[in-house]
């Protein structure tokens, strides 16, 4: 593979620039094939459980100015194959979502999917960046069918609820605002507010516990006592209804 190394000629740095923007189509369709696995267990989990464990899905993929300021940055080498090594979140997904619990829920989902490979998970829910900075990390493999190969694909998924999304937006534009340099009184505030995020998360779950047992409660309460009922009224409804309702599904 060609090689941006220093002093490149105008040849070389076409050749470059469209390996690179061959390389960039790989993360899209990775990224485009994780969302959909997404996309489809919000869907089914909404069917199923009549619940959305999934608040919001936001994916973006790097820009080659900030893969090279980020291989610059780290050292690594200015070649496709360390790159594509090293930088693992090219592709980035983020799951937002209401409850901690469904935080695992949907990171569980994904890493039992059979045809995707978990090479990373950092929970910094469990144990939170000294900052104060909670969600929980994966990287995975997604494999992605081109006309003559399968390329492996590495997609960064950010899990984390609302209050630890709302704290982590505006840590990341006052780290900015600052140049990474902000002051003490600040990183203490955050830290505070991150404490308070915490509790918060850990209150809304306990609610959320107490209304899905009230509903299991009131589910078991319509339930009609007879076993037969069901059928019966099954069997009383007229075989035009029924055909009318078979087709529509069909
Ligand atoms: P990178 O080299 O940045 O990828 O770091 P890493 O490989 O140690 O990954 P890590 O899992 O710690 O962080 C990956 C991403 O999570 C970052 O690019 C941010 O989007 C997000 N992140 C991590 N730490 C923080 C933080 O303290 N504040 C905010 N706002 N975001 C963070
Ligand atoms: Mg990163």
């Amino acid at each position: 593979m060609e090689q941006p190394q220093k002093n490149l000629n105008l040849d070389q740095l076409e050749t470059f620039r469209n390996s690179l923007a061959r390389f960039m189509m790989y993360y899209k369709f990775g990224m485009q094939e994780v969302s959909t696995k997404i996309d489809i267990l919000k869907q089914e989990f909404q069917y199923v459980h009549s619940y959305n464990p999934i608040e919001h899905v936001k994916s973006r993929l790097k820009t080659p100015q900030s893969i090279i300021g980020k291989a610059k940055r780290k050292n690594y080498d200015l070649t496709i194959e360390s790159i594509r090594e090293n930088i693992r979140d090219i592709a980035g997904i983020r799951i937002v979502c209401a409850f901690t619990s469904d935080i695992y829920r949907v990171a569980g989902m994904v890493m039992q999917q059979k045809d995707l490979t978990v090479v990373d998970y950092k929970d910094y829910i469990d144990a939170p960046k000294s900052n104060g900075y909670q969600s929980l990390h994966l990287v995975i493999q997604v494999p992605v069918f081109m006309s003559d190969r399968v390329e492996q694909v590495y997609v960064e998924l950010q899990i984390r609820t609302i209050a630890m999304d709302f704290w982590a937006s505006l840590e990341h534009k006052i780290y900015y605002k600052y140049d990474k340099d902000v002051p003490q009184k600040l990183r203490d505030d955050l830290k505070e507010a991150a404490d308070t995020i915490a509790c918060l998360d850990k209150k809304m779950e306990k609610i959320h516990k107490e209304m899905q047992a009230i509903r299991v409660t009131n589910d078991r309460k319509d339930k009609p006592t007879d076993p037969d009922h069901t059928t019966k009224e099954l069997t009383n409804l007229s075989m035009n209804y029924l055909s009318i309702l078979f087709n529509d599904h069909l």
